[in-house]
């Protein structure tokens, strides 16, 4: 089976990874992909916020079914539009991503089905902001309503300098929206869903901030760790039942069938675990860590979920712990260095240690750094320490200019 990969990223590094092991899989091509990918599968360039330009590339390919890494594609709607010409293809529609492409639709949603969330106002204009924010304890969060890779949520101490992020936020969607700020430990809970069932694949944390000690700026996520430590004591069915299930069936209700992955951003309170936010895709760095602890063919996934079989799905895990540490570069998140040269990627891994590409490019036989976040090491052990005492091993024969990566990933276990 030939398989097309649309994304060129650490997650579909790793999506490329997984598929290569698949028994079924004879063929993968990625696009754009970057240059790990390219050591592993066919990569082909590709404008991924064109429908057009992607319609172009499924054609050329002819894969036997595409899988969609990131939200930006869903959202443009590359779901549908391949559905509508009769390709199998993997991921939600435009209408099922809005779960993640519009906070104010995923918070109304989550209303409408008694799904637990922090408290929320959705604001349309900066005099409705400003009408709102007394009703709102400090801090409080100011999100904007659209995509915004990572910087669209600002946590604000004051209420004036809420005010002052929504004016910021406002730029980027037009609406906005008020939120109660919620403690305790974050948690990334991710599910299969086919459109009626959704299946509990696993859990990891992720670093958002970008220096050690959860300090400095949001990022995309500068690490992650998954064992199944992370879902004790009924956790793991309070979570399928109240969350994802949950928003399977209210989305088959109100008739958009969400299929694809879901991805819980949750927050575990002390009146127990509220939606931060759902995306409608595989997470990064999550899902580096999550893969190589799989056991499952990840094309079992894949099939299950177009094909409405996921209630007979068993997902297999590894028991143990995978992590995956981040290496970015100098500027990240604000801006991001590019073209520096990697050393090192050629030294041997420890066992079960994987080095995937983030934003990496070749020049000539060389490879440069092409992103903010370049490359995620990833292993997997029979504990959390071994597994990142390996990566952290892996990461040590790495360098690039400017490089900067997380010493602590996996300090909240
Ligand atoms: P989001 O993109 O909605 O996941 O927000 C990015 C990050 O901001 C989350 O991972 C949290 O660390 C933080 N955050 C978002 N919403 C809240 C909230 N209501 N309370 C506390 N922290 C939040
Ligand atoms: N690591 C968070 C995300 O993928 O959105």
């Amino acid at each position: 089976m030939r398989v097309l990969v649309i994304g060129g990223g650490g997650r579909e590094h790793a999506l490329c990874w997984a598929l290569r092991r698949s028994l079924r899989v004879s063929d993968v091509v990625c696009a754009p992909g970057n240059a790990g990918i390219a050591a592993i599968a066919e990569c082909v360039p590709v404008e991924q916020t064109s429908i057009f330009d992607m319609l172009r590339v499924v054609h050329a390919v002819a894969p036997s079914v595409v899988v969609v890494g990131p939200e930006v594609p869903l959202a443009a709607g590359i779901v549908d539009a391949l559905q509508g010409e009769g390709v199998r293809v993997f991921g939600p529609t435009q209408a099922a991503a809005r779960l993640e492409g519009s906070k104010s639709f995923s918070k109304a949603f989550m209303q409408r089905h008694g799904i637990a969330t922090a408290r929320y106002k959705a604001c349309a204009s900066l005099e409705e902001v400003d009408a709102a924010l007394p009703g709102f304890n400090l801090p409080v969060v100011v999100k904007a309503d659209g995509l915004a890779a990572g910087k669209g949520v600002v946590i604000a101490e004051t209420h004036a300098g809420a005010a002052s992020a929504a004016r910021e936020l406002m730029d980027l969607g037009g609406t906005l929206v008020l939120e109660e700020f919620l403690v305790g430990e974050e948690l990334s809970f991710f599910a299969l869903c086919d459109g009626k069932n959704a299946v509990a694949i696993a859990a990891a944390q992720d670093h958002k901030r970008l220096l050690e000690g959860d300090l400095g700026p949001n990022t995309g996520g500068m690490g992650a760790y998954s064992t199944d430590a992370l879902l004790p004591d009924g956790l793991h069915e309070q979570l399928l039942r109240d969350v994802a299930q949950k928003t399977v069936d209210g989305m088959r209700d109100e008739g958009v069938p969400f299929q694809g992955i879901l991805f819980c951003g949750m927050m575990l309170t002390a009146d127990g675990p509220k939606v931060l936010e759902f995306n409608t895709r595989w997470g990064d760095p999550e899902m580096q860590a999550i893969l190589l602890r799989m056991e499952t063919d990840v094309m079992d996934l894949i099939d299950a979920s177009i094909d409405g079989t996921a209630a007979e799905l068993k997902i297999a895990m590894k028991p143990g712990a995978s992590a995956c540490v981040i290496a970015a570069s100098a500027g990240y998140p604000a801006g991001a260095e590019k073209g520096g040269f990697l050393h090192g990627l050629d030294a041997a891994l420890p066992a079960a240690t994987v080095i995937f590409h983030s934003g990496t490019a070749l020049q000539g036989d060389d490879v440069v750094t092409g992103g903010g976040r370049v490359l995620g090491v990833a292993s997997v052990a029979a504990s959390l320490p071994e597994a990142l005492q390996a990566a952290y091993a892996a990461l040590g024969n790495i360098h690039f200019e400017g490089m900067q990566f997380r010493r602590d990933i996996g300090h909240r276990a």
